[in-house]
């Protein structure tokens, strides 16, 4: 499986929001990157769209302006599947949460690629025995699970799938690490991984205080992102565990436990919301208003602080 090889070209299907950040993640570490996307207007806005992140990613820094010019040279546009993986060393799939959509994909992609070709999804949180059922060679699919913008979030997590093999795993972590990021190796195939069972579990809580008058959103957001959230880019919850003395998050977790939402499905404020159209910027309205000055000062202030913690970890990795 990619035995000693390293991988060069690499296909990345499905060129929306996460696909083209992707593409452009490979192409800045040097590989060549065909993107295809079905629809032809998404991959004709795929190249303005990398073209405007390495402009902020020059202004800020983290690249050379004189590098733009390769890295936008390595990336090419396929006008089909078939060429777009062409000689490809790795796949990346991209392409909509959708579990049928991906395992016809799957399968088309193993037949088109050699066995030793890897093919790895960026689902959020299917397991990768479903997407791979009508696949032969099941065993060089893995999931590899960027986090939003990817371009800027360091986390990949790298899933083994039941029937992956090790090499396929090992190659994927020294991979993403060659990109320059943070993988984490996730050892089991289980829905949501470890990031979304972490983050869907926090939010689940976060709508149940919400649905039963506990605190409004914007009190909700505010006790994260001004309080513990302010610690988690540094110290993790285990860490922080730790720190707090297991003997005492003991005795908090017997007390509070049952009083937390355990509910087995989304629950009815969520419901509601979505059947009344209120779905967030989207539609204008979810738990928040959106207008579009306010949607462009929330991800602006996002982007501001990734591209900071970007910086921050390009200081320290050139101090080691
Ligand atoms: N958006 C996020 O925050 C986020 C974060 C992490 C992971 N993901 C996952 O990444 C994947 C892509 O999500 P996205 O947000 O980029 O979606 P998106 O809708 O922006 O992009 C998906 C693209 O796939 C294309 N597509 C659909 N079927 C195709 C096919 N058969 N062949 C080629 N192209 C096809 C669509 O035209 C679309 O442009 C999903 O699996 C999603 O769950 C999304």
């Amino acid at each position: 499986m990619n035995r000693g090889k390293t991988i060069r070209r690499v296909a990345v299907i499905g060129a929306g929001m996460m696909g083209h950040g992707i593409g452009q993640i490979f192409a800045q570490a040097g590989c060549d990157v065909a993107l295809f996307d079905s629809e032809e207007k998404v991959l004709k806005k795929a190249v303005p769209r990398i073209k405007k992140s390495l402009d902020i990613f020059t202004k800020n820094g983290l690249i050379r302006k004189k590098d733009v010019k390769g890295i936008l040279s390595r990336i090419s546009l396929s006008r089909s599947l078939d060429e777009a993986v062409k000689d490809a060393d790795y796949v990346v799939e991209a392409i909509v949460e959708d579990l049928a959509k991906k395992q016809n994909l799957f399968a088309i992609l193993d037949s088109l690629c050699p066995p030793t070709t890897i093919l790895a999804s960026n689902t959020s949180a299917i397991m990768i025995k479903d997407l791979s059922v009508k696949a032969v060679h099941k065993e060089r699919i893995i999931g590899t699970h960027f986090w939003n913008p990817p371009q800027l979030v360091p986390l990949v997590e790298v899933i083994r799938g039941d029937p992956t093999l090790p090499e396929v795993m090992e190659t994927t972590v020294r991979l993403m690490k060659r990109i320059g990021k943070e993988p984490a190796r996730v050892n089991q195939d289980v829905p949501g991984f470890v990031g979304n069972r972490l983050q869907h579990a926090l939010w689940r809580e976060a709508v149940s205080i919400v649905e039963h008058g506990i605190a409004e959103p914007e009190d909700v957001d505010r006790v994260i992102k001004m309080g513990f959230g302010l610690r988690l880019p540094t110290v993790g919850p285990l860490e922080t565990a730790d720190l707090a003395g297991l003997d005492l998050v003991l005795s908090i977790h017997d007390y509070l436990f049952p009083f937390l939402d355990a509910s087995k499905e989304g629950s009815p404020a969520l419901r509601n919301r979505v059947h009344a159209r209120k779905l967030g910027p989207k539609t204008g309205e979810g738990f928040y208003k959106w207008t579009t000055p306010y949607l462009k000062k929330v991800i602006q202030q996002r982007d501001e602080f990734l591209l900071f913690w970007q910086k921050r970890m390009k200081g320290s990795k050139k101090a080691r």
